[in-house]
């Protein structure tokens, strides 16, 4: 007799795994807010170091106290010469998310005097994974095109000397300033797939580096962060706008996702999405028009008749790739980026995490054999399933 699964919901979908104060989301309404604080608002007005110290000690900071964060955040983005070097080490054509991986995960060697009790270790390890991990990707980029890693400008605010440190150019404010919007658009966004990672990693007292580590390998795959890459792709594919129809109507039929479309959240447009197309259009306006815009909209506009009706719309990732490649970033630098951004979730759920942690160990439902007995090989039928037949 088969007994029913009783509760079970493939992909925890509306089960509470976590309570959580750092940030919400309404999927009826539209409406992301961290801390409190609605997601437009901190878009326009916030800086990502103020939004990454509102969402990992829960209060916007006074001037000193943001001073004093921005500082350190500064004294810290420096790496040692060995992470350079274990950079060079990396293939030139792996992918930049697993040097990240691995890059975040190797602080810990440099850092592992654990000291999870301690609220200066906490606030050490946060400042050096927000300051290190722009460096570290920023040196990954020059390094695989042959060139040395710059070291990080101390006079410049973190989103210009991210952007400096890949393009080796000081940034045009207007685009410096986007950026950096974008990176508070991306900070945090519940228990997301990355982030969920990162608790389950916490949960076991483990190091941050070892929780961002994770994190960033679950960001990486094409359902979660990865699936700004493919928009692009998906916009190049369909080339123009008058092709948009055909595609959309293929990919219906064939039951293949659009991608940048869809989210398990959110009922209406990504309230990310709507601020992001304004930013794609005021980057355009200022730098050039990118034709792939065009087809964009039209897939969106197009789209609301086919999947709006089922709640799909478009999700952060749809303009994001846009607005990244206006600011000059390669590609695949796309989830990484997002990963600089996610890191002050991911450390904010660290620290609520350890604030009240039980170690997390779901159950199963166990649907394979019931017990059998050994044979040995000369005994076992040769039809038994295993990879050499
Ligand atoms: C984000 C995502 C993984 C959420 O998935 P989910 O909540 O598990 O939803 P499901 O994949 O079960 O989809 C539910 C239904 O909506 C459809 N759907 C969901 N996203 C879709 C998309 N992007 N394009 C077309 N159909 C989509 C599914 O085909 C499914 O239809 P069905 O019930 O007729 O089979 C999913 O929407 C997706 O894969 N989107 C594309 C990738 C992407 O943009 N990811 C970035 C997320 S921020």
């Amino acid at each position: 007799m088969t007994v029913e699964p009783v509760g079970f919901r493939p992909g925890l979908e509306g089960v509470p795994a976590t309570q959580s104060a750092i940030s919400n989301i309404d999927g009826q309404r539209g409406v992301l807010s961290y801390r409190g604080y609605r997601i437009d608002e901190l878009a326009a007005h916030s800086s990502f170091l103020e939004t990454a110290y509102l969402l990992i000690w829960g209060e916007l900071p006074d001037p000193e106290r943001l001073r004093n964060f921005q500082h350190s955040v500064q004294m810290h983005r420096r790496v040692s010469f060995r992470i350079r070097d274990m950079l060079k080490c990396f293939p030139a054509g792996g992918h930049p998310m697993d040097a990240l991986q691995a890059s975040a995960a190797s602080l810990g060697l440099f850092y592992s005097n654990r000291a999870l009790d301690d609220p200066e270790y906490i606030s050490g390890a946060v400042v050096r994974l927000l300051a290190k991990i722009p460096t570290m990707l920023a040196a990954f980029q020059l390094i695989r095109r042959g060139q040395d890693p710059i070291q990080p400008r101390d006079d410049l605010p973190y989103a210009s000397n991210f952007l400096y440190m890949l393009t080796e150019r000081e940034p045009d404010p207007l685009a410096a300033r986007i950026f950096d919007a974008c990176l508070v658009l991306h900070a945090e966004h519940t228990l997301n797939a990355s982030t969920f990672s990162a608790r389950v990693t916490a949960s076991t007292l483990t190091d941050p580096y070892a929780v961002v580590a994770s994190a960033v390998g679950t960001l990486a795959g094409p359902l979660h962060g990865g699936a700004n890459e493919d928009v692009l792709a998906m916009l190049e594919e369909i080339g123009s706008e008058d092709r948009v129809e055909a595609y959309l109507d293929g990919a219906i039929k064939e039951k293949r996702k659009v991608m940048g479309f869809g989210h398990r959240e959110y009922r209406v447009k990504d309230p990310r999405a709507t601020i992001l197309q304004q930013l794609a259009e005021t980057l355009f306006d200022r730098f050039g028009h990118d034709q792939m815009y065009d087809v964009a909209r039209r897939l969106e506009s197009v789209a609301a008749d086919r999947l709006g009706p089922k709640g799909i719309y478009p999700n952060v990732d749809f303009y994001s790739g846009l607005v990244y490649r206006k600011l000059g970033i390669p590609t695949d630098l796309f989830t990484p980026v997002f990963a600089i951004a996610r890191a002050a979730g991911w450390l904010a759920h660290w620290k609520e995490q350890l604030g009240a942690n039980r170690i997390y160990r779901p159950t199963q439902i166990y649907t394979g054999y019931a017990e059998r007995q050994w044979l040995p090989p000369e005994s076992r039928s040769s039809d038994n399933g295993s990879p050499t037949g």
